[in-house]
């Protein structure tokens, strides 16, 4: 079998998650990371847990030059100046076999089409990470249902909700930064999988075209005087003077090109969820079957006293975004499985060494930028966004929406 060289560029959250899901993956090394914290950390992680010999490079340029393919899991603000010195590298002699962008895609189209246009100045293939289509409960549904799909007809309406009770570090929650708050960094993830699994077995995954998105973007926790405090004290970030939205919701209609059927996909995504810690949702429902997915369900549940609780240290230890360390808790043995990145590892890597883009590339992930923006449009307007509509096409490639500008307040308060 031949083996992948992975290049790791940030050594955060997703870089360690990322890392992990890797002790499952087959054919894939991690042979480096440049990052501008926690770097060594991960080395030492991927070495001592036999994924490769992981050096740490001071550059992008030397990262690029002792890998198969390089990942950008750095903030959504330097995206760009990433990608420009990942072709920089390839053009000084760098040979990569293929470029890795972890969602979101970017904070705008424009930001987008760049990242594209980058991508194939270097003839580079592209994987969007969107770890949730890679699901094997998702997947594992649309196989056990295609036969009454075919029989019965499409699924009509999709369900897709991913919460938790708010982001690890200050960026995500600076809307300037991040591009907006949780319609941009989750309603992507919902928007995607609704959109996929609403997609007919067999069909590309763009086959359903976008008709129109309804969409309501709320500040319900973290704008409360309490919490917008606690949050300042926390992360840095005021949300009296630049707030993001913590709640998200909204209907995206999608239109069959075949026989004109339409179907509806309703997401909601909160930063406000204080349950055991991360929580995906999703449902499918066609005529006569459905089905459900709920990551909060596991086999495994344990219980931790009050009088035990002084020996747990780490909450995180149970969930993804965990958010107590007593009482009735679920534990995920495998969140790395359960939610998809073992999968989407194995895609980019077959894809990859066989020359071709993963089976989302950077075009799709632009697509979905686009939805999540006029998502803000909608929100902004409070009206229905014909998607349709070719002038509304022109303005959502220039759209920054408000909240991303840091006028939030005209908005959500
Ligand atoms: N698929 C998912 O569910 C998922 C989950 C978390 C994060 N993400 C995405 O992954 C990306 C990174 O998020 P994270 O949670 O790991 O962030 P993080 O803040 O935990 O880590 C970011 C890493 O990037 C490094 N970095 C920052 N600026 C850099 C620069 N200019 N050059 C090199 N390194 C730089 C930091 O030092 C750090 O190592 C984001 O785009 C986020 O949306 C995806």
């Amino acid at each position: 079998m031949q083996t992948l060289k992975l290049g790791f560029i940030g050594a955060g959250f997703i870089g360690n998650f990322q890392a992990t899901a890797l002790k499952q993956v087959r054919g894939a090394e991690l042979v480096g990371v440049y990052a501008l914290n926690w770097a060594e950390k991960l080395a030492e992680f991927a070495k001592a847990n036999g994924l490769g010999d992981c050096k740490v490079y001071p550059n992008v340029a030397e990262l690029c030059k002792n890998c198969d393919a390089v990942a950008v899991f750095a903030p959504n603000y330097v995206r760009i100046e990433l990608v420009e010195q990942i072709v920089e590298a390839v053009k000084a002699g760098a040979e990569l076999k293929g470029i890795i962008c972890e969602k979101p895609l970017a904070r705008t189209v424009a930001e987008g089409r760049k990242l594209i246009a980058l991508a194939k100045e270097a003839k580079l293939p592209t994987a969007y990470f969107e770890n949730q289509i890679h699901m094997k409960a998702i997947k594992n549904a649309l196989t056990q249902l295609a036969p009454a799909q075919k029989s019965m007809g499409p699924i009509a309406l999709a369900r897709s909700a991913e919460e938790h009770g708010g982001p690890h570090e200050p960026w995500f929650w600076d809307p300037t930064q991040q591009g907006g708050g949780v319609l941009s960094d989750m309603g992507c993830h919902s928007i995607a999988v609704a959109w996929f699994v609403l997609t007919p077995v067999g069909k590309p995954i763009d086959f359903l075209e976008p008709v129109s998105i309804n969409a309501e973007t709320a500040l319900l926790k973290w704008g409360r005087p309490k919490y917008r405090q606690q949050l300042l004290d926390r992360m840095g970030v005021d949300y009296a003077k630049v707030p993001a939205e913590d709640f998200c919701t909204g209907i995206i209609t999608f239109r069959n090109p075949e026989t004109g059927q339409l179907v509806k996909a309703q997401f909601t995504n909160s930063w406000m969820y204080d349950k055991q810690g991360l929580r995906l949702l999703m449902e499918g429902m066609g005529p006569g079957y459905a089905f459900e997915v709920n990551s909060l369900r596991s086999p495994l549940e344990v219980f931790i006293s009050d009088a035990a609780a002084e020996a747990v240290a780490d909450a995180e230890a149970a969930l993804e975004k965990a958010t107590a360390s007593r009482g009735l808790l679920t534990v995920q043995p495998n969140e790395l499985d359960l939610y998809g990145y073992v999968d989407e590892l194995d895609d980019m890597r077959d894809a990859f060494l066989a020359g071709k883009d993963a089976f989302l590339n950077w075009e799709y992930g632009l697509e979905i930028t686009k939805l999540v923006l006029a998502g803000y449009l909608s929100a902004e307007r409070r009206k229905t966004i014909d998607l349709t509509d070719a002038a509304i096409r022109k303005e959502l490639e220039s759209y920054v929406p408000l909240i991303a500008q840091g006028k939030g307040a005209e908005v959500l308060m």
